[in-house]
């Protein structure tokens, strides 16, 4: 059971590491550069963080996959992807996989295209659709970490125990 728990934890930290990253790169750095006078500039600097963010984010996401599916292996909670009022751990499996896609294929092939070319048609345009995608994942993991909290200490949809 001690391993269990230490797997709560250390999900638990890579959740806040990465999640939270991302929202402060939602609320905070994308709406400053979206004012920023040069919006090529501004896109220098959002390449460098996130380059550096996207390396933390890679430890934690695979932090954060590893303690989730060893969770469900040792409460053998495969069924619950069958079953809606678990629609959190579908979102959970979601989410990661996304970022998962995003900073282990996406990221590396974005930074080999980017050595070869410079920021040339960068507009604010640019940033108001990469604050849109931040919205969205955001608010998706914000949704389920409550799911996740409220679901893993039994309070279900429909009034099921975990
Ligand atoms: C491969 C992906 C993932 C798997 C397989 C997974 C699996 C799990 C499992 C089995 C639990 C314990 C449930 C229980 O005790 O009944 C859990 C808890 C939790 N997970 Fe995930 N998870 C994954 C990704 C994520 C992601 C991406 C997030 C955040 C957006 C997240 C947030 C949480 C939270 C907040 C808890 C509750 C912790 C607590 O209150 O003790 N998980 N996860």
């Amino acid at each position: 059971m001690d391993e269990f728990v230490f797997a709560r934890v250390l999900h638990v930290l890579g959740v806040v590491l990465w999640i939270g990253g991302v929202a402060m790169v939602t609320t905070v750095l994308l709406p400053t550069l979206l004012r920023m006078q040069s919006a090529t500039e501004a896109m220098v600097f959002f390449d460098n963080f996130r380059r550096r963010f996207a390396a933390q984010a890679r430890y934690s996401t695979l932090f954060v996959g590893l303690s989730g599916f060893y969770m469900t292996h040792v409460l053998d909670a495969w069924y619950r992807f069958t079953q809606w009022q678990y629609w959190w751990m579908h979102t959970m499996v979601l989410i990661w996989l996304l970022f998962t896609i995003m900073l282990f294929v996406l990221e590396p092939r974005a930074r080999r295209r980017q050595s070869t070319s410079t920021h040339k048609n960068v507009s604010a345009q640019s940033f108001v659709k990469i604050l849109r995608m931040h919205r969205i994942l955001l608010g998706l993991s914000l949704i389920t970490v409550a799911g996740a909290v409220a679901g893993s200490h039994g309070w279900l949809i429909g009034g099921g125990l975990s």
